[in-house]
């Protein structure tokens, strides 16, 4: 029956994180650097207002763009931490995480053969959904630019399809996050084009040593943020995502989210809508965590001459492999092998990422002390 499955499905594959953590997973005495999620617990009043919700009884569906507290929530979280001023009658979609939120976007602004601009590498999860539109992604590689994704790299690949340019910032598998000055530069360029930017600012609450601002300040009639709870709250497996956008373009998103999945799930959206109000700061103590932890991590990575860039947001380092007669895959492979760590080979982030390797600090730091310890041990014995 193969013949009958649709050929661009059949195209994709399955995200070569994944691929590489479900293939490690079960070997014994393993350290796994791979998995992008907070290990951090769900914050407690967050929790309890989704066992009120149920007590109460709040499990129909709501309206299709979210509950309007919530929305209402959501356009005041970003108007305090942004800037940006959104409509949530209008304006603000809330989602099935950020990933459905990127979906309906691409699926809302391409057509067969629009082009969409994208650093390289870059996070998985656009690629995938461009190609099932017929669309074409094409990737700027930001590998020679210290991960730096500015308007001039931009600038060379403009043509007369581009549709959209996807702005992850700060970047997963990089860390590296854009600046003020790099967005105007960016702003300028796109303003008045016919192009669309997907500004992916999930990460915006885990910046450490610099403010996050939003390309939508700049740029708001023609850019989507896609933005949610999952990484500033803890919050991966409630699947809230949020999406805000102009009216014009965000009436047509929401009637692709309205077929794909009618609403978000109810309980999961009041203890978003905790998360937003009382838990607006939740997000600093983990972010403090984190800090701690990339600090400890790069210390020991520039100590091991390690080639890498000291991220500034999310929790990643995209490192260079040492050794360049491997693949990412088969280093990664050795590593598991030889030093019993996991860590996601660089190819799984385009193929612009081939020869580094990413790993997560989303892990305690007794766990990345010991897995730090295994790749320094196995570096210096294959010396
Ligand atoms: C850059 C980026 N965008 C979107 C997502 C998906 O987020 P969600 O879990 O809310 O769907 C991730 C998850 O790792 C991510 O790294």
């Amino acid at each position: 029956m193969d013949h009958l499955i649709n050929q661009r499905v059949k195209d994709i594959e399955i995200s070569g994180i994944r691929k590489f953590f479900n293939m490690v997973a079960g070997t014994k005495d393993m350290i796994s650097l791979t998995i992008g999620q907070p290990d951090f617990p769900t914050p407690l009043h967050v929790k309890e207002a989704a066992k009120q919700a149920i007590d109460d009884n709040f499990t129909s569906y709501t309206h299709n763009a979210g509950d309007i507290r919530l929305r209402e929530a959501a356009a005041s979280f970003v108007k305090t931490k942004y800037n940006l001023t959104y409509n949530p009658e209008s304006e603000v979609i809330v989602t099935s995480g950020a990933s459905e939120a990127i979906d309906i976007a691409f699926r809302t602004i391409l057509d067969e053969g629009s082009e969409v601009i994208l650093p390289g590498p870059v996070y998985p999860g656009y690629e995938p959904i461009i190609k099932l539109c017929g669309a074409v992604p094409v990737h700027a590689d930001i590998s020679k630019n210290k991960f730096r994704f500015t308007a001039e790299l931009i600038e060379e690949h403009i043509s007369e399809k581009t549709r959209c340019i996807v702005l992850p910032y700060p970047s997963n598998p990089t860390g590296v996050s854009l600046t003020l000055e790099e967005l105007e530069q960016i702003a300028a360029l796109v303003k008045g084009k016919d192009i669309f930017i997907l500004a992916d600012e999930i990460y915006s609450e885990l910046i450490y040593d610099q403010t996050h601002h939003s390309i939508a300040y700049l740029l708001r009639e023609q850019t989507v943020v896609i933005n949610g709870l999952s990484k500033s709250h803890s919050m991966t497996g409630w699947r809230i995502g949020l999406l805000f956008a102009p009216a014009n373009l965000a009436k047509h998103i929401l009637k692709v989210h309205q077929y794909n999945v009618t609403c978000a799930a109810s309980v999961s959206q009041m203890a978003a809508l905790e998360a937003l109000t009382a838990g607006i700061d939740d997000a600093v103590p983990m972010r403090q965590e984190y800090a701690k932890r990339r600090d400890y991590v790069y210390d020991r990575l520039v100590k091991m001459n390690m080639d890498v860039v000291k991220p500034d947001g999310a929790f990643y380092f995209f490192i260079k492999i040492p050794d360049d007669s491997m693949t990412s895959f088969e280093f990664a492979l050795t590593l598991v092998e030889k030093a019993g760590v996991a860590v996601v080979p660089g190819s799984a982030f385009s193929s612009y990422g081939e020869g580094y390797f990413r790993i997560s600090f989303a892990y305690s730091m007794e766990t990345l002390k010991e897995g730090l310890n295994r790749i320094e041990k196995y570096l210096t014995a294959k010396v």
